[in-house]
């Protein structure tokens, strides 16, 4: 089989993590302090697949460009080629708009704002090894209408259904597939669906219909698509819980720091406590508070007589002078939260476009 190439996908709109993404794509949101997008990058790379290839929409493809950069930040020969696909018109579109970046290479593709543990490296193996003409992740789900949807016979995969309203299996497929370049082929023959969208499920379910084998791999670490808000703070959560403790910046005698936490070179902790797994960005300020487990504080941000647990901080959020605990929460960059000093004591906002705020 020849070299295997990379294909991500990053043009989703976001719209289930709005307002965060009205001014900044779904698959740069921080997971630990890292751009969800860059852990698919750096499994590929890990699996020795260099040759990327990323999707992009126009709104915010300049942003993914600048952030991602050529490869070179994610190891030596990785090399990444950003490829516009103009309207969102489903993933098979997707792969059809990077097809002369493909050519005729087999290729792994990851969707922008999933996450897999344990990587892809055994997996890039076994299709190297069984040469399936598509292989496809699984994974049982509670709730599998919001995915695509395997039904397998006898270990064989017989049918996939988009999002079924009455799903026949629990098994969802994860967004990581390996292809040989039969997809091309697929995408091409199929149709749109009833929602307007070249569905991948659908192209793999031609190439299953052509009578090729399609390989079913049912994924037994934890999976995450960080479509929403609960996903994105459990694979905060899952993230975190692997880190290993690392402290740069400067803690005071009247703080207590405990656990695994990663504390950025400028950052400071007066007066504070942390417990655990936690990171802390560059020039970030903890003081007279409390930040608590599964929390990620992005470069900048400032936590002061508050307390936070469960929560993803963006670029310079600022929590000040809060009664309550902040806990389950994504703040935005710039974003602000802080008690008035005047009275009458009241609630005053100025919020931006579908944001939730949940008063307690
Ligand atoms: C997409 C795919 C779906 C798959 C899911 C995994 O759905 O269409 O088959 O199960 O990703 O994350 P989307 O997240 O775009 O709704």
């Amino acid at each position: 089989m020849s070299e295997l190439k990379g294909l991500i996908l990053s043009g989703g709109r976001g719209t289930r993590l709005r307002p965060i993404t009205h001014t900044s794509a779904k698959q740069l949101v921080p997971v630990a302090n890292e751009p969800v997008l860059f852990y698919g990058i750096r499994s590929m790379v890990a699996a020795g697949v260099t040759d990327i290839g990323i999707i992009l929409n126009p709104e915010t493809g300049g942003e993914i460009r600048e952030v991602t950069g050529d490869g070179s930040r994610f190891g030596d020969g990785v090399s990444i080629t950003y490829i516009e696909q103009a309207s969102p018109d489903g993933l098979a579109h997707a792969v059809l708009t990077a097809e002369p970046f493909l050519g005729d290479s087999p290729f792994v593709m990851y969707l922008g704002d999933n996450l897999l543990q344990g990587g892809i490296t055994g997996l890039v193996r076994e299709f190297r090894e069984k040469e399936p003409a598509a292989m496809i992740l699984l994974q049982p789900v509670e709730d599998p209408r919001s995915y695509g949807v395997a039904e397998l016979t006898d270990g064989r995969v017989t049918r996939l259904v988009e999002k079924p309203a009455e799903p026949k299996s629990d098994l969802a497929l994860v967004g990581v597939y390996l292809f040989t370049p039969r997809i091309l082929e697929a995408a091409k023959a199929i149709e749109p669906s009833p929602r307007g969208e070249l569905e991948i499920t659908d192209a793999i379910q031609w190439v299953v219909d052509q009578g090729d084998r399609v390989e079913p791999h049912v994924v037994h670490g934890w999976w995450k698509d960080t479509g929403k808000l609960v996903d994105m703070l459990e694979a905060n959560r899952l993230i975190l819980d692997t880190i290993e403790r690392r402290v740069e910046g400067t803690i005071d005698e009247g703080s207590e720091v405990s656990g695994r936490v990663v504390i950025e070179p400028g950052a400071t902790i007066e007066r504070s406590v942390v417990r655990g797994p936690v990171v802390i960005g560059a020039d970030a300020v903890i003081r007279d508070s409390y930040v608590g487990p599964y929390s990620s504080i992005a470069a900048g941000g400032v936590v002061e007589r508050s307390e936070v647990e469960h929560s993803i901080l963006l670029e310079r959020a600022q929590l000040i002078g809060l009664e309550g605990r902040i806990e389950s929460s994504l703040l935005g960059r710039d974003v602000t939260v802080r008690r008035g000093e005047r009275t009458p004591r009241a609630y005053r906002f100025m919020v931006g476009d579908n944001s939730e705020i949940e008063i307690l």
